[in-house]
């Protein structure tokens, strides 16, 4: 399932926290308003409310809040980043004071985690950056209590995975000049593919900050950055997770074609 032909580099690694930091600054009510209507229709407030939740990859810490806001009993939040748990606690300690939660340093990919079972087990556009995505998935599984969820989003395949990982390798080794020239590189030509499709990039980036919890351009940067980079389609996440016993509840799955039609498909299976 990887995209490229030998292992990804273990050392290099998008500086994911550090965008996430400098995103949380825009984070206000809507934001929050917008991340707690996408949770809920997605994962269902009947199945959160009550339960023990455990965000992976919790980034900006948007997910973490919209769970507890959405009254889950007691959430565990992990990253591998240090900016990202130092991000979603300062999140965390300006929008909630209702407690119940933990926010720590932690890899998926770790042996032994030291992470209770959790009855909702999330993780949304995380596994696919680990390095391992395979060895991630089976990971956050061991971590659904019996008859839990198991909430995932991870990258759609495409047939230009393979262009996208080798574009992300590079971004994550420029230099800051680079950088900059790649995501004003990306938004002209994303740009004009919307302009054929009779759209306007003004009105793209103006409706974005309900779509995801991100803004358009650190958006941008996640995702010329997002390295390591996998990708799966619902038949290979099946084989993985059906022999563990796992159900498939939802799926929203996307046609994707294009060079510009990556993006995230999400799923939810019930644990046996
Ligand atoms: C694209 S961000 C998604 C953040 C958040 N879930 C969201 O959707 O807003 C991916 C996050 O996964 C984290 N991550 C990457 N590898 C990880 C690993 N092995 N274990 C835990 N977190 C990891 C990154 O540090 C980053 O914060």
């Amino acid at each position: 399932m990887t995209n490229e032909s030998t292992s990804p580099d273990p050392d290099l690694r998008f500086a994911f926290g550090a965008n996430w930091q400098d995103y949380s600054r825009l984070i206000d009510q809507e934001q929050i308003d917008a991340s707690l209507s996408r949770m809920d229709t997605l994962v269902g407030r009947d199945n959160i409310a009550g339960r023990s939740f455990l965000d992976i990859g919790c980034g900006s810490g948007l997910h973490s809040l919209a769970a507890l806001k959405l009254g889950a009993a007691r959430l565990e939040a992990i990253d591998y980043d240090p900016l990202s748990v130092a991000t979603t606690t300062a999140v965390l300690e300006k929008f909630w004071d209702g407690g119940r939660y933990r926010v720590q340093r932690g890899d998926i990919l770790a042996p032994s985690l030291g992470l209770p079972s959790s009855e909702v087990v999330y993780s949304w556009g995380v596994l696919h950056h680990t390095g391992d995505m395979n060895r991630a998935i089976r990971a956050a599984a061991s971590l659904v209590a019996p008859s839990g969820l198991l909430v995932l989003a991870l990258y759609g395949k495409t047939r230009y995975c393979g262009t996208w990982t080798r574009i992300k390798r590079w971004y994550c080794q420029a230099d800051d000049a680079g950088k900059r020239a790649a995501e004003d590189w990306y938004v002209r030509l994303f740009g004009a593919y919307l302009l054929l499709r009779g759209k306007r990039l003004k009105d793209h980036i103006a409706s974005y900050r309900n779509k995801r919890g991100m803004d358009f351009l650190h958006d941008v940067r996640d995702w010329l950055g997002g390295y390591p980079y996998e990708s799966i389609s619902p038949a290979e996440l099946d084989a993985i997770l059906e022999p563990l016993g796992f159900k498939a509840l939802k799926r929203n799955v996307k046609r994707r074609s294009g060079l510009f039609g990556s993006g995230c498909d999400e799923y939810v299976y019930r644990a046996p």
